[in-house]
């Protein structure tokens, strides 16, 4: 599917192109703008794995698409080989990042299609699979318009707004989830100022967040990590919009590391806390953030920047990628369907019936 990027600087973040998968290289902003065409099974792994593509409802559309790349080499196969091939790539590439839902969600959506289509062969099982692939990137930029307008109203004139790591854009293929109602007050011109975060250690907020924000105009200011708290404490800052990874049945919800200590001080300085989240990040299989797995990641990204190492030889580092942080925290979810106050597990399964009674 030919996406139009956000800003007429950049490449789409995902692009489906003549049978190619295209991702906007991540890792490389904001510095250049480097588009990868990723063409085979482990190549969409290392993509996502490494973070080239990134940001739960992005990792998602990814994932549909590259099942279809990781599917190319096997079309000439007998129906019933490609059809076990399916379940057997679906299942590695659910490897890549355990966090986000949106990948597992994605790739179950996409051996459902296959298992419920009754293709002859499977050159047109194929076909049904980049079909089905489209209809997760459609919805995708969708989801984040209807976060826009159920979350712009929280945005008054003259606001601060916090947000941390990027929930952005850049991590899904619209407005992006948390940025959604920003971009939306935004062009209704409505003036405020955000306060971004820039994320240790792989500083999603400086490279992605302050970078896509300043494109678009909006008035945007990059603090320390360390610095959200002061910022909260001098009354700056009216209202925290952070995206999400997973949001189990009674909400809770995991997010970049750091949201949790955000989400504290919020509520110690009375800022309401909204959590941007599009029904595909929804996990009612998860009971409780307590059962959603974080992932650790390589010690090397807290004890070095930029290549460099910053910390002694032989120091023991930690590196969890994500925290939990819990529902009591939150003010509401802005949903693509409205805004979830608590009870929030009554209230997202009433939302959320058909998505509730599916999983
Ligand atoms: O490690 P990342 O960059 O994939 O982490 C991204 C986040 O934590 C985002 O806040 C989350 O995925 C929501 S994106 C709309």
């Amino acid at each position: 599917m030919d996406s139009q990027p956000l800003f007429p600087t950049l490449a789409p973040t995902i692009e489906w192109r003549d049978g190619k998968l295209l991702l906007l290289d991540q890792t490389r902003l904001p510095h250049e703008i480097v588009v990868e065409h990723v063409a085979d099974a482990a190549a969409v792994w290392r993509a996502i794995h490494e973070l080239r593509v990134r940001g739960a409802p992005a990792i998602g559309v990814a994932a549909g698409y590259g099942l279809c790349v990781a599917m190319q080499d096997a079309r000439a196969l007998p129906i019933a080989q490609f059809r076990a091939e399916l379940e057997k790539r679906a299942a590695w590439l659910d490897t890549a990042r355990p966090t986000a839902v949106n990948l597992s969600w994605s790739l179950r959506r996409m051996t459902k299609t296959a298992r419920e289509c009754n293709a002859q062969d499977a050159a047109a099982l194929y076909d049904a699979l980049v079909e089905e692939a489209v209809r997760i990137h459609r919805e995708d930029i969708a989801l984040c318009e209807g976060i826009g307008e159920h979350g712009m109203p929280l945005i008054a004139e003259g606001n601060g707004v916090l947000t941390h790591c990027n929930a952005g854009a850049l991590a899904t293929t619209g407005l992006g989830t948390a940025t959604a109602p920003i971009y939306a007050a935004h062009r209704a011109g409505i003036r405020f100022n955000v306060f971004a975060d820039e994320t240790r250690p792989l500083l999603q907020g400086a490279r992605l967040t302050a970078f896509e924000l300043q494109q678009a105009g909006v008035d945007v200011t990059l603090i320390m990590d360390g610095a959200a708290a002061s910022i909260m404490s001098q009354g700056l800052v009216d209202i925290v919009i952070v995206g999400t990874d997973r949001v189990a049945a009674n909400g809770d919800f995991a997010n970049k590391i750091g949201t949790l200590g955000l989400a504290i001080a919020a509520r110690h300085y009375g800022i309401p806390f909204y959590v941007a989240c599009p029904s595909s990040t929804l996990d009612f299989h998860t009971a409780t953030g307590h059962d959603i797995e974080i992932e650790e990641r390589s010690e090397t990204e807290v004890t070095h920047l930029a290549g460099r190492r910053i910390a002694p030889e032989n120091i023991k580092a930690r590196n969890p990628a994500f925290d939990v942080t819990p529902h009591a925290l939150v003010t509401g979810f802005v949903t693509e369907r409205g805004i979830v106050h608590a009870p929030f597990e009554r209230s997202l399964k009433r939302l959320f019936a058909a998505e509730c009674n599916a999983a």
